[in-house]
């Protein structure tokens, strides 16, 4: 297939075009002056197209100024919006066939449990993002095959939660956030890898799927494993004033979670390889394992 990727220079982007070209597909980034610029523009690239893969978001783990707000939502709704419109200015035999979309579990409302049908969506900033973000795809033509992941926090050695969190931890520095009950949703790189991979390839993914590992978890349970599989302590605690302070209303993000339970991937068949918290850490802390990351 021939590929169009946003964010491709990000982390998921990465590793993705690194499976997908191994694997024979032809891979092109779309950057961002495409991204924002002309429609016309945009739709000439898209020409003859098999799929597009949509990943571009300036990070949300940072303080929500009005500014950064602006940046965070265009980067997402605009950049999508004009994907749509672009793929509709091309002809049906012109256009690719299959558009998926990253989104996030930060939609749903923290402090309860979701499966991937659930409406219950968080009222502030994040939710309002994430709901526009996956609208901003409405309009896509019927025949395009739409697919949009609500994915987790993504677990893997080049990950930016693991990358920062490691060098802590291996100085016996570790320890969880807040008072670590809420909610971590996680999913570890080559599942999400897979998913995306088999979303491209099997004609019946279609819709919303939740993509976080089955095994439901908090951050304390996340972070004392990493710390014993480290052989340290994780004695210490990061007070919620202090992530307060750091990152304003965002520290939401990191001091609240939601349980959210991938019920359509698992009624699929779809076989996570790290379904669980500890297989992931595992696999991440194993010095000498295959290219991932
Ligand atoms: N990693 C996670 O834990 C996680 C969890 C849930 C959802 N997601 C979502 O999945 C997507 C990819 O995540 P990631 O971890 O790969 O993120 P990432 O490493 O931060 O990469 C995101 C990419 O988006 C593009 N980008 C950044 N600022 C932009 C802007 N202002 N306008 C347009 N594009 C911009 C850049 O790619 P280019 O330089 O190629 O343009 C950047 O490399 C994001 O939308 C993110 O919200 C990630």
């Amino acid at each position: 297939m021939k590929i169009a990727i946003t964010g491709a220079n990000g982390y998921i982007g990465q590793e993705l075009i690194y499976i997908l070209k191994e694997r024979g597909h032809k891979i092109f980034a779309l950057n961002r002056q495409q991204l924002y610029g002309q429609p016309e523009t945009l739709a000439a690239s898209l020409e003859n197209t098999d799929a597009v893969i949509n990943l571009a978001g300036a990070p949300i783990l940072q303080r929500w100024t009005k500014f950064n707000q602006s940046v965070i939502y265009n980067s997402r709704v605009v950049t999508t919006r004009n994907l749509t419109q672009a793929i509709n200015l091309l002809a049906p035999g012109n256009r690719p066939r299959i558009f998926v979309s990253a989104s996030a579990v930060g939609i749903y409302q923290t402090g309860q449990s979701h499966d991937d049908s659930s409406s219950k969506f968080d009222p502030g900033f994040l939710g309002k993002l994430v709901t526009d973000w996956e609208k901003a795809s409405d309009e896509l033509p019927v025949d395009v095959r739409k697919v949009t992941f609500r994915i987790g926090v993504v677990l893997g050695r080049e990950s930016h939660t693991i990358k920062k969190m490691l060098p802590l931890f291996k100085l016996g520095l570790g320890g969880k956030l807040g008072n670590g009950q809420q909610p971590f949703p996680f999913i570890h790189i080559h599942d999400l890898v897979l998913a995306f991979y088999q979303s491209l390839e099997d004609e019946t993914f279609t819709g919303i799927y939740n993509l976080v590992a089955p095994d439901q978890t908090t951050n304390q349970r996340f972070t004392q494993l990493l710390a014993k599989k480290l052989k340290g302590p994780a004695f210490f605690k990061v007070p919620c004033f202090m992530l307060k302070l750091i990152y304003g209303r965002a520290s939401e993000i990191i001091l609240k979670g939601q349980r959210v339970i991938p019920n359509r991937l698992l009624s699929k068949g779809f076989m996570f390889q790290y379904p669980d918290i500890s297989a992931c850490i595992e696999e991440i802390l194993q010095l000498n394992g295959s290219k991932s990351s």
